[in-house]
């Protein structure tokens, strides 16, 4: 049998020497890569420069001033002023593998040595039916019956796919059921569902919605029945018209990760069964931060999901769904679905998951989440006018700074970016800041560097730099280039 043209440039000794070449480039420039940077003088100027038009181009000024050269080691980043950072949210969940993995430069060369930049429904490769089985077989592991999935390229368009199959398999049902506070996107439809009314503002009403409150983690039982009392009488107000309810198992953007629990979720999913309303588990955030490769598995809810979304660290996004959903041809399709590079690192990072020890309730997820949110819980005892909390677990933390007011947060987040941590704001009422940890390329001992500069920030933050600690825990230091490894 002749040997593909794709598979003989892929095994070409020029090939191999190639990547081996590029890896030890890697190498020889991340070790430059030692720990927090402040900003090189000499690109201060031009730096602001580029913000100051990107700002003009765009409308409106960067969260952060954050533009990166491209460059990084692990956690750690840098950016176009010359500044390194450490990148504790990981591009809101994206850069699960931490800066320029060594196995992620493989896949990209691989990528580029493909016939194509973009696969597409129409036409795509391999490599497009690999990631899909591989994703099914990861949600099936232990028990659940997705049999098919379809590719995409945003969260937002996974979850606007997974809607556009429930209605039409519970056509004349029209309506969705949701989490108060929940957070699903910003299609059209999606800011209908997304519990943020400065989301939609302005926008025509395009879906009906009903909410129900989420867990509360202070009053398991009343919070409970009272998200079971309301489910029932939306239920009843409208009865069989709701196709789905959506459950972000971790309240993320709304919430700062408040996950429910496999009672709370069972109590509802049960319900929901007898009345024929479809379980869609929104995975975009939660998949791969818990001890298993989804939520609803680390909970426990296998048997309930019927369709199921995931994005961001997965690269390329995807819907999976029971076979029942299968949609009539035409429903569900795009000119792209992901890039080549996306899908091949996809692929590595599932593996990466799989064989580095990454699941499993001792998995690094999880004993990364208990390392923060042990010394965060210290935080709170010791200076509870610091910090509330914690909240979240594995690979999404957050906690409640200075009480937890919106305008406080964001200046103690930008106070944390300058000093060379990088965490975003979650929630309101309280607001949180929140960290999407990149699994892949960070350790310990890097949340043992972080830590005390977010303490000694968030002291700086409150302008009480003076207040007595009340416990035993280790002394800040102040803030200047690195000395940590990635
Ligand atoms: C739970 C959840 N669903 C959907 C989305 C939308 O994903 P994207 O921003 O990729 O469209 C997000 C993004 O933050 C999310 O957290």
């Amino acid at each position: 049998m002749a040997k593909l043209a794709a598979k003989a440039m892929a095994e070409d000794p020029r090939v191999t020497e190639a990547k081996r070449l590029l890896r030890e480039t890697l190498r020889d420039h991340q070790a430059a890569f030692t720990g927090i940077r402040p900003p090189d003088p000499d690109l201060r100027a031009g730096y602001a420069e580029t913000l100051a038009r990107f700002a003009a181009n765009r409308g409106a000024a960067l969260h952060y001033p954050y533009l990166g050269s491209g460059m990084g080691r692990g956690a750690l980043v840098e950016l176009a002023d010359g500044s390194v950072k450490y990148d504790f949210i990981s591009g809101i969940g994206v850069h699960y593998m931490g800066h320029n993995h060594p196995s992620l430069l493989e896949a990209g060369v691989d990528a580029a040595l493909g016939n194509t930049v973009m696969q597409g429904n129409l036409q795509q490769n391999t490599d497009s039916e690999e990631l899909l089985g591989a994703l099914l077989a990861a949600a099936n592991r232990k028990g659940a019956k997705l049999a098919h999935g379809f590719l995409t390229s945003s969260g937002a368009m996974a979850n606007e796919n997974a809607l556009k199959v429930i209605f039409q398999k519970r056509f004349p049902a029209n309506r969705v059921l949701a989490f108060e506070h929940g957070f699903a996107g910003r299609t059209l439809a999606l800011s209908q569902v997304t519990d943020k009314a400065a989301y939609r503002k302005g926008l025509p009403e395009m879906l009906a919605v009903d909410y129900v409150p989420f867990y509360d983690a202070a009053r398991p039982a009343a919070s409970t029945a009272e998200a079971v009392a309301a489910l029932k009488e939306h239920l009843a107000r409208h009865p069989g018209l709701h196709a789905c309810m959506i459950f972000e198992l971790i309240q993320g953007e709304g919430g700062g990760y408040l996950p429910g629990t496999p009672d709370f979720f069972r109590a509802l999913m049960r319900i929901l069964r007898t009345a024929e309303v479809t379980v869609l588990v929104d995975e975009i955030q939660t998949f791969g931060r818990t001890s298993e490769y989804f939520a609803f598995q680390h909970f426990g809810l296998d048997e309930f999901a019927d369709v199921v979304t995931l994005g961001k660290l997965s690269q390329a996004c995807a819907t999976l769904i029971r076979a029942e959903y299968q949609p009539k041809p035409g429903l569900v399709s795009q000119t792209f679905t992901a890039p080549s590079v996306a899908i091949k690192s996809a692929l590595v990072i599932l593996e990466y998951m799989d064989k580095q020890g990454l699941l499993g309730a001792e998995g690094k997820i999880m004993r990364l989440g208990r390392r923060f949110t042990e010394k965060l819980a210290d935080l709170a005892r010791r200076r509870p006018d610091l910090a509330a909390g914690p909240f979240g677990m594995g690979g999404m933390i957050a906690f409640t700074p200075l009480g937890g007011d919106t305008d406080k947060v964001n200046r103690f987040l930008r106070n944390l970016f300058d000093a060379g941590v990088i965490g975003f704001i979650a929630g309101a009422n309280p607001a949180k800041a929140r960290f999407l940890l990149p699994v892949g390329g960070v350790e310990e001992a890097d949340i043992d560097i972080v830590f005390p500069i977010l303490e000694r920030v968030l002291a700086e933050s409150a302008g009480n730099d003076g207040a007595k600690d009340t416990g035993t825990g280790a002394a800040v230091p102040p803030v200047g280039p690195g000395k940590g490894k990635a």
